[in-house]
């Protein structure tokens, strides 16, 4: 639906009131309404990296999640303020893993024999707690852009990988791109006395997977892939490395929000897609890439939006910049020193990655 023209003049004109003193990041899973005030737009490694590259903005305001606006307040500096539109625009992967939980882990793994063989890798979808734990160990951050690269790094420093916390992304990583088998993973279990695993399993394991998902491209399922292909002879599938196991081992190709669209943007005239991933992206590629004579169809008609990317809508940005233009600066988003100086080393460690 086309936004209210009130609301637009207001984004517009407290934006250019506040002019080079802000910078609007938007993620690919924002509504229109919202991108369309962007200045720039990306998946979540772009964006880490566009936030730490605009020194000069006293504003960094994050159209995103919160563990994304918590990284961008990590790598810019200490005078620059990174601003939320909600508040309550969390992510309910990030959720899953816990400071304590992710403690009490390590002490299973100590207590296994196995600690000081094993190296963390996080993806970056977990709170500034998990990242920090995971600077502290030895580890990196990773997105679904770089997931090999960091499983490559992480099997040079050590002999195995705990994966924190998206199961998914790990043993899609581990088996599509690593060669690993799926033997290779164990599931750990936050919510059972030691994981759920026997210290034998931790001790055998390559890759040992936090047991966290994402809660909309969960949804996705071989059935949906299996219908699509009966719906649209011809069809690629491409799906984001976020999806179950046997969704992405149905599909054809599968990458991050910033792969598909370069996908798309490559793909000739006449191809037809069904992209798996979040819905405001697939609404949007559908339009611009109609013209062109690709068609791009949702994976699953089911499966809906991410409800708290969604959080952030044009009445939230014309407050956050109203608010900032007057000189009230809400919803800071700020990470506390120790656990900065922690999680920058395992982001530093990600953004230096070959
Ligand atoms: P990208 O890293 O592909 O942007 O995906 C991130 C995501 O799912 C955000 O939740
Ligand atoms: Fe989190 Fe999934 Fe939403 Fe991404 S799409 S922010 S992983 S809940």
């Amino acid at each position: 639906s086309p936004s209210d023209p009130d609301l637009v003049a207001r984004a517009r004109a407290a934006k250019e009131k506040l002019g080079d003193k802000v910078f609007i990041l938007g993620h690919h899973y924002q509504r229109d309404e919202v991108i369309e005030f962007a200045d720039v737009t990306g998946d979540s490694f772009k964006l880490a990296k566009d936030a730490a590259a605009k020194p000069e903005a006293e504003y960094i305001v994050f159209c995103g999640v919160h563990f994304m606006a918590e990284s961008a307040d990590i790598l810019t500096s200490d005078d620059q303020k990174v601003v939320l539109p909600d508040l309550a625009a969390g992510c309910s992967m990030a959720d899953m893993a816990t400071a304590e939980q992710v403690a009490e882990c390590w002490d299973v793994l100590t207590e296994a024999g196995v600690a000081g063989a094993t190296v963390p890798v996080s993806y970056m979808n977990s709170s500034a707690d998990i990242k920090a734990f995971t600077g502290k160990h030895g580890g990196t951050i990773c997105t679904s852009s770089n997931a090999k690269k960091a499983l490559e790094w992480a099997f040079e420093q050590g002999e195995k990988v705990l994966f924190l916390p998206d199961q998914h992304l790990g043993r899609n990583t581990a088996v599509r791109d690593m060669g690993m088998s799926l033997d290779d993973c164990v599931l750990y279990n936050p919510h059972k006395p030691n994981g759920g695993l026997t210290t034998q399993q931790l001790r055998d394991a390559k890759m040992i997977l936090w047991r966290g998902h994402c809660s909309v491209h969960g949804r996705f399922s071989v059935d949906s892939v299996n219908d699509v292909r009966e719906r649209i002879p011809g069809v690629n599938v491409l799906v984001h490395p976020e999806c179950k196991h046997e969704v992405v081992a149905a599909a054809d190709h599968v990458g991050s929000t910033e792969y598909i669209i370069k996908t798309l943007e490559a793909a000739p005239a006449g191809s037809k897609w069904a992209i798996g991933t979040e819905l405001n992206l697939v609404r949007r590629l559908a339009n611009r890439f109609a013209p062109e004579g690709k068609e791009v169809v949702f994976l699953d008609k089911t499966v809906c939006f991410c409800s708290t990317m969604n959080r952030i809508d044009l009445p939230h940005l014309v407050w956050t910049l109203e608010s900032l233009a007057e000189g009230n600066l809400v919803n800071r988003i700020q990470v506390d020193k120790e656990t900065e100086s922690f999680a920058k080393l395992a982001l530093e460690r990600m953004l230096s990655l070959p």
